[in-house]
């Protein structure tokens, strides 16, 4: 018998021998950087001349590793091993399923800081992000797994005299996962083991950046008992065979998080019926925001100040739910610019094997030049308070900025950064706070710091975004707590971690037997 679902502890690294033991994770991957991975197809790896190579965003020069890449060949291949395989995965007992994962998580957990230690290497993640995107991931496992064992005999419906009705789910067929890399641990694990332990097969197309921890986790599926053609690795350039593997008629399901740009682009292949294609496909879309904190006039400015510096700076802002605009009441917004002025002067940007530094790199030289693009929008848009300064010499870093008194419909208020800049504007009063709150066309995340009760119910029903929270930041939603997703463009608010999840990655079936 399992026992309830609790979300894995973090870390505690003001405690010596926790900074010790992660010292040592790092020492250990630092051993083994620079290896070759290849693709894993039925089973097999496959090794490939055309490589990806995963650098370290801190040190350009510092290869994690070499992923072999997959031909629009090798994608057929996985989709015939994974439409062979779904034959007898989607017959396998639930419970088996589910005990795979179980045995995922325990191995995961025993090498904790070796997978956060890689996400600093190849994310740029400071410790304590790392840490939580590893914890998140052994969550999902855990979570989706008991989920799997209480829907396996289905939900109960009415029968009537004679007659027995039952209400099962059952799984789907091939599964295309498709990660962004700002989660690399945690998305990557969540959109992969969802499916699987649903009974679909998959084929796991990492996020370029960050290949390697993708590798480590399917080895550890492998590990932990996960049949051969269950789960195929197949890394590779989104141009080459992104496209493909959404149209291919094999696809039944589509996990996808990722950009806005990307995501509607998957979303309308996929409504295209390809020749031999006999089903629509199902879509699971999880794209951007551009998240706001509101302020009110009677905030605790403190609460309100830690909320806007965890949500616009932890992991340097590259968060869909990171608070990068804040709209303030008139009567505080002077003051609590100031608090965070200078509050963000104190944070140390570097590399992140470093513990002490606050915020580490960019994720690429793409990222480094689209953020300090929209810095000098943000220059010429608003005033800057503090910040904008970036050195992409040895590694992309981009020291944490804050703009005040942009126009609500300026484009750094409007348009996803993805990086550590945060905008500021006031607001004559909470309603018209709340208003500007809901003008883009994102509605991930929110946050409102406020003491009035009126006011919290009021922007429960007005604040139009899919994670909403109160008295703290907007990031860090944990698996089972904080079911997560968003509205508008910012998805199909499938809501990864919640009680809704996993249903979406099967098909109801009606059985009415007279008796
Ligand atoms: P991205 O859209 O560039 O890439 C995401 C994934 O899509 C990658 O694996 C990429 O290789 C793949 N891809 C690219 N083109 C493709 C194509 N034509 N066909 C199929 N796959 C293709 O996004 P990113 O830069 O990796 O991630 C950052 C974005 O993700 C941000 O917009 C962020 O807000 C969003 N995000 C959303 C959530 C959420 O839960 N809503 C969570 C994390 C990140
Ligand atoms: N689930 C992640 C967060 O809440 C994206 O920050």
């Amino acid at each position: 018998m399992y026992t309830p679902y609790k979300h894995e502890p973090f870390t505690d690294f003001t405690d010596e021998k926790n900074q010790q033991a992660f010292t040592r994770a790092l020492e250990t991957i630092e051993k083994s950087l620079g290896r070759d991975y290849p693709l894993v197809i039925n089973g097999e790896a496959v090794t490939t001349e055309d490589k990806l190579v995963s650098i370290n965003p801190a040190r350009k020069e510092e290869v994690i590793g070499r992923v072999s890449k997959a031909t629009t060949a090798h994608i057929d291949q996985a989709f015939q091993a994974a439409s062979i395989a779904f034959e007898s995965w989607r017959y396998t007992k639930p419970e088996a399923r589910a005990e795979m994962l179980f045995r995922a998580a325990a191995i995961m957990r025993r090498r904790r800081h070796e997978f956060s230690a890689l996400l600093v290497k190849e994310a740029g993640k400071p410790w304590k992000e790392a840490d939580a995107d590893t914890a998140e991931a052994i969550d999902f496992m855990e979570y989706y797994a008991r989920q799997m064992i209480e829907l396996k005999d289905g939900k109960p419906i009415n029968s009537r005299e004679g007659e027995y009705n039952q209400y099962v789910y059952q799984p789907i067929g091939v599964t295309v996962s498709i990660p962004p890399w700002n989660f690399a641990c945690a998305i990557m694990v969540g959109i992969t083991v969802a499916p699987l332990v649903s009974g679909n097969t998959v084929l796991l197309k990492p996020a370029e950046p960050t290949p390697v921890i993708a590798a480590e986790f399917v080895n550890i599926l492998h590990e932990a008992g996960v049949p051969k053609g269950v789960v195929n690795f197949v890394p590779g350039d989104p141009e080459a065979i992104g496209d493909y593997m959404v149209d291919h008629p094999k696809t039944s399901i589509i996990s996808f998080t990722g950009s806005r740009a990307t995501g509607t682009r998957i979303y309308n292949r996929a409504a295209v019926i390809q020749e031999n294609q006999f089903h629509l496909k199902r879509v699971i879309i999880e794209m951007g925001g551009k998240d706001t904190i509101v302020v009110d006039s009677d905030a605790d400015l403190e609460v309100a100040a830690d909320a806007v510096i965890q949500s616009a700076f932890g992991f340097s802002g590259q968060k869909c739910s990171a608070g990068s605009r804040v709209i303030a009441h008139q009567d505080v917004y002077e003051e609590l610019l100031s608090i965070i002025e200078e509050r963000t002067q104190r944070l140390t940007v570097g590399d992140p094997v470093d513990f002490k530094h606050y915020m580490g790199p960019v994720v690429n030289q793409k990222a480094f030049d689209k953020i300090t693009g929209y810095i000098d929008i943000g220059r010429r848009e608003a005033r800057l308070v503090t910040g904008g300064e970036s050195d992409d010499s040895t590694g992309y870093f981009i020291q944490p900025t804050v703009f005040a008194d942009a126009t609500p419909d300026s484009r750094i208020m409007q348009e996803e950064i993805f990086g550590p800049v945060v905008a500021f504007t006031s607001a004559e009063s909470y309603e018209q706070a709340i208003e500007i709150a809901n003008n883009t066309e994102y509605g991930l995340t929110g946050a409102v710091i406020s003491r009035t009760i009126e006011h919290l119910e009021y922007a429960k029903q007005r604040f139009h975004v899919g994670n909403l929270y109160f008295n703290r930041n907007c990031t860090g939603a944990i698996v089972g707590y904080h079911p997560f997703g968003g509205f508008k463009m910012s998805g199909t608010d499938a809501k990864a971690g919640g009680p809704d999840y996993l249903i979406q990655h099967m098909h109801p079936k009606t059985v009415s037997q007279m008796l």
